[in-house]
């Protein structure tokens, strides 16, 4: 993983033996004649024409997150939320049906909610721990499952091995959010994801200074199999003049050539070639990073977990908790540094708790290498119904933790003066011990 991280998609051999890839700020690419640039736009050529449907830096990074995963292609695009919309899209909009977990990013769920249901597209939210329920979720319709591999913000973890062989059975392609996961930690091709989609803008970042998004292409769908299902992919596009399906022969990614041909050149959610940078040189260290994080959040949710101002702590490590099994066999490297906390004595106690804190910042990133509190019933979910924000795990007195790379102490210390904090909130603070 971290040979991959270093080195994929670039060798040194060109551009001067530029050992980082470097930024290629160009908006167009100038071609030798004209018919060159009518093959590009024929689509019967490879290369670029104009940065917006592709750049040679985005282009590395593209190949870099394809090593990574075990794909056979990837799209990066404008951000994280930029990527499960057009994932979404090139699967089932309009009009298709989607089977979503009740635990993900509060933006995707809306998404599904809001702007998707604009396009005609359906969905059926499930509890992914549910097997019985997910089973009977799928109809004739559905086109995309939707999960994550780590759920923000409780880090609850899922069985995809078992999700992913119900949707295969009815030919229908699962996309998995592993952002919080990224693939220092889990790499859900290998456990039947179809598609992959991340928010580059977290760990693969890792210093908080880029939004980002990438869909993967684990190589496992194909839309031949049920070519009636996937007519935009399996018959000539009447706008393109090509089937895209056809590029499976190859070995390269049909899906993702609509995508990018359709979507990221209509939406224009394309990645700059500095960002893409920027999130080259995340991936470097994201190995280290992520093993760090992750030893440092069980041990911080641990003593949280021990704290009497704390009603209950959600993260894999903590004794009870259905996932303990999957997070020991799936997870061996640690389920990364994104976990939450239910406070006793609600928002009151949040506030206060996230007011006292000196180190950890107030925001509502995560994969910083800051360390970063926030209260998602009034941010990330806040647009959610109460019940979807109970389905997910998210209740008045939930504080979101993203563990940053500081000293492990220091980080302790300053919780310990939150939860000072939100025990003095607390009117009835000799209830709980304190
Ligand atoms: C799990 C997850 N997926 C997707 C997104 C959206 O990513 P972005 O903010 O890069 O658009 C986020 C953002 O917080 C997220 O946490």
């Amino acid at each position: 993983m971290s040979t991959a991280g270093i080195h994929a998609g670039w060798a040194a051999s060109d551009c001067h033996r530029s050992l980082t890839p470097p930024i290629y700020s160009s908006s167009a690419y100038a071609q030798p004649d004209h018919a060159a640039l009518r093959a590009l736009f024929e689509r019967r050529a490879d290369g670029f024409a104009y940065s917006r449907s592709g750049n040679p830096t985005t282009a590395v990074l593209e190949e870099r997150i394809t090593s990574l995963e075990g794909g056979i292609g990837a799209i990066a695009v404008a951000s994280g939320q930029a990527a499960t919309t057009i994932a979404l899209c090139a699967l089932a909009a309009p009009g298709g049906h989607v089977v979503a977990s009740s635990r993900l990013y509060g933006g995707t769920t809306e998404l599904l909610d809001d702007t998707l249901a604009d396009l005609g597209v359906t969905t059926t939210v499930v509890d992914p721990w549910d097997l019985d329920a997910w089973e009977a979720a799928f109809t004739e319709d559905t086109r995309a499952a939707i999960v994550e591999s780590i759920a923000n913000p409780g880090a609850q973890l899922l069985d995809l091995d078992v999700l992913t062989d119900i949707a295969h059975r009815r030919d229908v392609p699962v996309i998995v959010d592993s952002t919080l996961a990224s693939p220092a930690l889990y790499r859900p091709g290998e456990h039947g994801a179809d598609v992959v989609v991340h928010s580059a803008t977290k760990y693969l970042c890792g210093h908080g200074t880029t939004i980002a998004g990438l869909i993967v292409d684990t190589g496992r769908f194909d839309p031949r199999r049920c070519p009636q299902r996937w007519e935009r992919l399996t018959t000539p596009n009447r706008r393109f003049g090509v089937t895209f399906a056809d590029e499976y022969a190859s070995g390269a990614s049909g899906l993702l050539a609509y995508a990018r041909a359709k979507y990221v050149t209509d939406l224009g959610a394309t990645l700059p070639a500095t960002s893409a940078q920027q999130i080259l040189v995340g991936i470097e260290t994201l190995d280290l990073r992520l093993r760090k994080i992750s030893a440092d959040a069980v041990e911080l949710a641990g003593r949280l977990a021990a704290a009497p101002e704390v009603a209950r702590v959600h993260h894999p490590s903590i004794p009870g908790r259905p996932d303990a099994h999957l997070a020991a066999r799936d997870f061996p490297r640690g389920t990364s540094g994104v976990f939450s906390i239910d406070l006793h004595g609600g928002e009151a106690a949040a506030a206060a708790f996230c007011d006292a804190l000196e180190l950890w910042a107030l925001a509502v990133n995560l994969g910083d290498a800051r360390s970063l509190v926030c209260h998602p019933a009034s941010t990330t979910h806040c647009h959610l119904t109460s019940a979807q924000r109970e389905a997910c795990g998210v209740g008045t007195g939930t504080v979101r933790l993203s563990v940053g790379l500081e000293d492990l102490e220091d980080l302790w210390a300053d919780l310990s003066r939150g939860l000072a904090a939100a025990r003095d909130a607390l009117p009835e603070a000799a209830a709980i011990g304190a």
